[in-house]
């Protein structure tokens, strides 16, 4: 379910609102606007008895006289005022007025887009069959000349929580064709053309990975390709591709329990593409960008495919599959192929949790760049850190690469043995493989995909990492 909450935009608060939210920062300077000025309580002695510090993410909570009701002042700290803070403060405000039917914020100073954001995020919740929303109702944004500032933080919001929905939703609804038709009515919406491979094509075409890694379940696999056009170009072209894993059993290489239950999400990157694609219009974003979701379900039966097994990609190259739950790669591999030969592209950005390696290497609060370009990967890493999707740059170790040396095909999908290890990096290098000669960058999001706690913007489950770093990318 997307965000439930709406949100309005006034001056100022209504003087009898019963749940207002107003601003102080470090030298606990709180913004009272008229009508809430006069606290029951002098503001210095509130802040000496609660110790408060001014840090984002702090709320201090005061009751007030509504005539006959009683209304409450959350005075909420937004440290030093940064985006990442104003995300957190804004988030900890809604959590703060869960079940409420409204809730009247005066906005902070800076970058509102990216309080709204922390606001919306941490209203989303996630839940399937008798609605127990808790979410605040509506959210009243009091300020002047924030009108677009609070429009662009709700389009970046209502994009992660469409990624989140995807990812979160369970894979026995959640095939490759619901996929394909989620993708065709949201881009559908914003103008954005879908053209859907189904299993017939997708032979006929060469795409043996996606193919292959389908061919275990009984809901075929699909790509999907998302054309958007600005209306005033800039005469560049992205590509991006997302790994769209329905689910993933591992297939004959099967996963334990443990491993397997958080799998729905293995498509994330897929989801992030989808979200994106329908944002870029309402973001006036002037490059042209090809959207690419690789969507199978990787599962096991008498017509899954065999660790031993060679296949033929997208292009004619061969690959061993020695590990069935290397899967990802295989179907991502078809993609940049085709995507190098048919799409002429200026850059390629693939967005895939691709490896358990990478969480062991970054955890789950940084994703990794890989990139074949310096520039392309210095841009994602900024718009990453002005975002608040952290990424961090990961080498393409050249003397890795006879890791993926295959006796009978032009390349193995893994390392047989332990000689190189590095798990995240020797993924990347067989991605690498397929992406041609244009700059290419990858984004491995296996750690940061997912989140184990339900704080601040994140609730338990998809956090639609990628989302508002490849919009911010693009939107330069
Ligand atoms: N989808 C997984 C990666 C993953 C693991 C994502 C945990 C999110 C959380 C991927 O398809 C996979 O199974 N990778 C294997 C690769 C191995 C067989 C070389 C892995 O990481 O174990
Ligand atoms: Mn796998
Ligand atoms: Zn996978």
């Amino acid at each position: 379910m997307p965000i439930e909450t709406s949100i309005r935009i006034a001056a100022w608060p209504a003087t009898d609102a019963l749940l207002v939210a107003v601003p102080y920062d470090r030298d606990l300077a709180p913004d009272l606007a008229p009508g809430i000025a006069d606290l029951p309580f002098p503001v210095a002695g509130l802040f000496a008895e609660y110790k408060a510090k001014g840090a984002a993410g702090e709320i201090i909570e005061v009751p007030v006289a509504r005539g006959e009701d009683v209304g409450r002042v959350l005075l909420y700290g937004v440290g030093d005022g940064d985006p990442a803070a104003l995300r957190k403060a804004g988030a900890a405000v809604v959590r703060r007025a869960k079940g409420r039917e409204s809730l009247s914020v005066v906005l902070p100073a800076g970058e509102v887009a990216a309080f709204v954001e922390g606001v919306l995020l941490g209203a989303y919740t996630f839940r399937i069959g008798e609605n127990r929303t808790t979410a605040v109702a509506e959210v009243e944004f009091a300020g002047a000349g924030v009108e677009e500032q609070v429009r662009r933080g709700e389009v970046l919001a209502r994009a992660v929580a469409l990624a989140r929905d995807l990812a979160n939703m369970p894979a026995s609804v959640k095939t490759p064709i619901w996929l394909a038709e989620r993708a065709g009515e949201h881009a559908g919406e914003h103008g954005v053309p879908v053209r859907v491979w189904d299993e017939e094509e997708l032979r006929a075409e060469g795409f043996g990975g996606i193919v292959a890694v389908g061919q275990g379940s009984v809901h075929p696999p699909r790509l999907i390709q998302l054309s958007y056009e600005p209306a005033d170009p800039d005469g560049r072209h992205v590509v991006l591709v997302g790994k769209g894993i329905t689910f993933d059993s591992g297939g004959l290489s099967l996963k334990p329990t443990e491993n397997m239950k958080t799998q729905k999400t293995d498509m994330a990157g897929g989801a992030v593409v989808i979200a994106v694609l329908g944002a870029l219009r309402e973001l006036g974003v002037r490059t042209r960008v090809t959207g690419l979701v690789a969507a199978a379900e990787n599962m096991i039966s008498g017509t899954a495919q065999r660790p031993s097994d060679v296949i033929t990609h997208y292009g004619g190259r061969t690959v061993e599959v020695l590990n069935t739950d290397a899967e990802g790669r295989l179907v991502l591999a078809d993609a940049l192929a085709y995507a190098d030969a048919e799409l002429e592209p200026d850059a390629v950005v693939d967005i895939a949790t691709l490896t358990g390696a990478i969480t062991v290497a970054l955890g789950r609060g940084v994703g990794a760049v890989y990139a074949s370009d310096d520039d392309l990967a210095g841009d994602l890493v900024a718009a990453g850190g002005e975002t608040g999707d952290p990424l961090w740059r990961m080498p393409l170790i050249e003397d890795y690469t006879p890791a993926l040396e295959s006796s009978v095909a032009d390349l193995a999908n893994v390392e047989q043995g332990s000689t190189y290890g590095a798990g995240s990096i020797t993924a990347a290098l067989f991605l690498r493989e397929f992406a041609g000669k244009r700059p290419w960058a990858h984004l491995d999001i296996a750690g940061v995909g997912r989140s184990t706690v339900d704080e601040g913007i994140f609730t338990k489950g998809a956090t639609g990492y990628g989302v508002r770093l490849l919009l911010s990318w693009l939107s330069r």
